[in-house]
């Protein structure tokens, strides 16, 4: 177990704040003396405290080679909690946002060969900073597979389309007909050494997760927006058992273990709280899982679990905490 201290916060100016695509904007964050930014990698994220005062995590989609400025590109999620409301809504040109230094779940495997990207709509913005950084600085292969719903939706679209990534991205919107999907069996039947790197929505993420059994672990990436998935009506109180300490703890039906654990003074190390990074992987040493990850392999999913999400199929679970 060890302490996530909050993060330490930076106030940035806004210098732009702009629509990328319909339902998207896009914002430009710059220290207000016009220095550089601490640096980041390709795939890195910030926390930005969003107007109302929660903490909201966005991937950036600028070139890592540039520090005069960081971009994030915000989908405005009608449903939800309503943290991209507030920023889409609220906050203009002119305006300062409290940011935290980035961090990075979702790296480049600098030794890899090549790489295989897969965004699926607002999903793109971390491939953004990729691809941006691998036409910019190391030459290596690449190709993006950037699909969407409508063209209107699809943010970095002319860019993408642009010269410098010719004959490397494939765009495709489905206009929300499932039989429209474009197939990514074709590029991802064989393994043949490439990194793949998938953010989207969670169907296209398991999908792909699916479609990658045969793939080594180590060579697929996944990454989502922290977006924590709303309890199942059929969700049911459960108890679990620190094998280490002795406690026990009762996790509600509407809370993770992850918050019951933080609750009752035990913090787990955790970063995406989505099930996307693997940062929060306890072993199990007891009971039978829900597993509501997309990192667990079958293998792996008798002996391990994701404390942010996954639940139990058994009234008790005991952890190696
Ligand atoms: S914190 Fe990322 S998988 Fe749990």
């Amino acid at each position: 177990m060890s302490l996530s201290p909050p993060p330490t916060l930076t106030p940035l100016h806004v210098r732009r704040a702009e629509p990328a695509a319909a339902g998207i904007q896009s914002f430009e964050l710059a220290r207000h003396d016009g220095g550089p930014l601490p640096a980041f990698t390709p795939g890195a994220h910030i926390q930005v405290r969003v107007p109302g005062g929660a903490m909201r995590r966005y991937s950036l989609a600028s070139d890592p080679s540039d520090l005069s400025f960081y971009q994030i590109a915000v989908k405005r999620e009608d449903p939800g909690t309503g943290g991209s409301r507030a920023l889409v809504d609220g906050v203009k040109t002119g305006d300062t946002l409290e940011v935290s230094a980035p961090q990075n779940d979702f790296a480049l495997a600098p030794a890899a060969p090549s790489y295989v990207m897969i965004a699926g709509g607002i999903g793109i913005t971390p491939m953004m900073s990729m691809a941006r950084h691998l036409v910019s600085s190391e030459g290596k292969q690449f190709r993006l597979f950037y699909l969407g719903r409508t063209s209107a939706q699809m943010a970095f679209a002319d860019e993408l389309s642009g010269p410098a990534f010719r004959g490397r991205v494939v765009t495709h919107c489905d206009e929300g007909d499932p039989a429209k999907s474009y197939d990514l069996w074709p590029v991802l039947e064989k393994f043949k050494g490439a990194h793949l790197y998938c953010c989207g929505p969670r169907g296209l993420m398991e999908a792909v997760r699916d479609m990658t059994g045969h793939w080594p672990v180590s060579a697929v990436h996944f990454e989502d927006f922290g977006a924590r998935q709303a309890p199942l009506a059929t969700d049911t109180a459960f108890t679990v058992r620190l094998a280490r300490t002795g406690t026990t703890h009762v996790i509600p039906a509407d809370a993770s273990i992850l918050e019951t654990l933080r609750d009752a003074g035990i913090t787990v190390s955790a970063s995406c709280e989505s099930g996307s990074c693997g940062t929060c992987e306890v072993k199990l040493l007891g009971g039978v899982a829900d597993h509501r990850d997309i990192v667990l392999t079958e293998r792996e999913r008798p002996h391990k679990i994701m404390v942010c999400v996954s639940r139990a199929l058994t009234p008790e679970l005991v952890l190696d905490l």
